[in-house]
């Protein structure tokens, strides 16, 4: 049994660890671990240094299948970096991370990947943006058309396949962008702040589609956001990562309901404390965290 870290102590029981603990080859399908890191640290070492000091470290957590976890950290903590790591952009300096099963050691099969920045293709229009990774991965065109459609359906995108990115609010580029993720059915998502651009209210619509979208197909993802009423009304627990080198501190779960409906539980009673049990571990406020 390699899997009994005290994450899934916390979060999955009191005291029985060992029939909570489930490897990546576990035959309970629906709570297979999908995401691991092991004691991961992260150096970025310039050329002739040795010693490079950690960006991240001792980095040690499991997701499991259809669960939808968020990172929040202060700025420069290394978020990115870990999750860069996950989709094997970023080699680890020391520990494993493991997604689908496998060790990763480069861009892995079944894991898509979406940023704050839409990274649409000004000159393809949006359904040849929503194409263009089944274009690479040699999808034969008429099923990469199919699919595209569906998805953009999903996105509630419809009739806007042949516009531009340019012709596209912010919020619907972002749509666009989804589209194009879930267009190559991934198991795994890392998001890392893709709403942080919105304005508030388009973000809400948007979380509300994302939220349905890794509910319904039972997605596992790993949401980075700054945004701590975000993370409550997306997720099933939040890691909490210290400032650099950055680790986690914390890791909480988020007990309420309408993970799959973040506008309701936003209402929720239970949400306000939470985000201030956040904000107090993130020292917002603090005079010395005011910089
Ligand atoms: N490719 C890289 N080369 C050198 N340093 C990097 C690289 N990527 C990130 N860093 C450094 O790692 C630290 C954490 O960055 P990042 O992961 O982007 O933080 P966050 O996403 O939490 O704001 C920063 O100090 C940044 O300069
Ligand atoms: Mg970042």
């Amino acid at each position: 049994m390699t899997s009994t870290s005290p994450v899934y102590v916390v979060n999955e029981s009191a005291s029985g660890e060992s029939t909570v603990a489930a490897g990546p080859d576990s035959s309970n399908h629906s709570k297979r671990v999908e995401i691991e890191f092991r004691g991961v640290s992260k150096a970025f070492a310039q050329k002739g240094q040795k010693d490079a000091p950690a960006v991240v470290k001792d980095l040690t957590f499991s997701i499991r299948k259809g669960e939808v976890v968020s990172l929040i950290g202060p700025s420069g903590c290394g978020k990115s970096t870990l999750l860069n790591m996950g989709s094997g952009l970023y080699s680890a300096t020391t520990g494993t991370v493991m997604v689908a099963g496998q060790e990763v050691k480069g861009p892995v099969k079944r894991v898509a990947f979406m940023l704050q920045k839409d990274l649409l293709m000004p000159w393809r229009t949006i359904q040849k943006n929503v194409e263009v990774g089944m274009e690479i991965a040699r999808v034969p065109k008429a099923e990469r058309q199919a699919v595209a459609q569906e998805m953009l359906h999903k996105c509630h995108l419809a009739g806007f396949e042949k516009h531009y990115p340019f012709q596209l609010s912010g919020g619907m580029r972002q749509r666009a962008a989804l589209a194009r993720t879930l267009a190559m059915k991934p198991d795994v998502l890392f998001l890392d702040e893709p709403f942080s651009a919105l304005d508030a209210q388009t973000k809400m619509v948007l979380q509300q589609d994302l939220a349905n979208t890794l509910y319904n197909e039972q997605k596992t993802a790993l949401f980075i956001t700054h945004d701590l009423a975000e993370a409550v009304a997306l997720s099933d627990r939040i890691l909490v990562m210290s400032s650099r080198p950055g680790t986690i501190i914390e890791e909480i779960t988020v007990d309420l309901p309408h993970r799959n409906n973040p506008l309701e539980r936003r209402k929720l009673a239970g949400t306000g404390p939470l985000i201030g049990r956040l904000m107090e571990l993130l020292h917002v406020g603090d005079e010395d965290a005011m910089h």
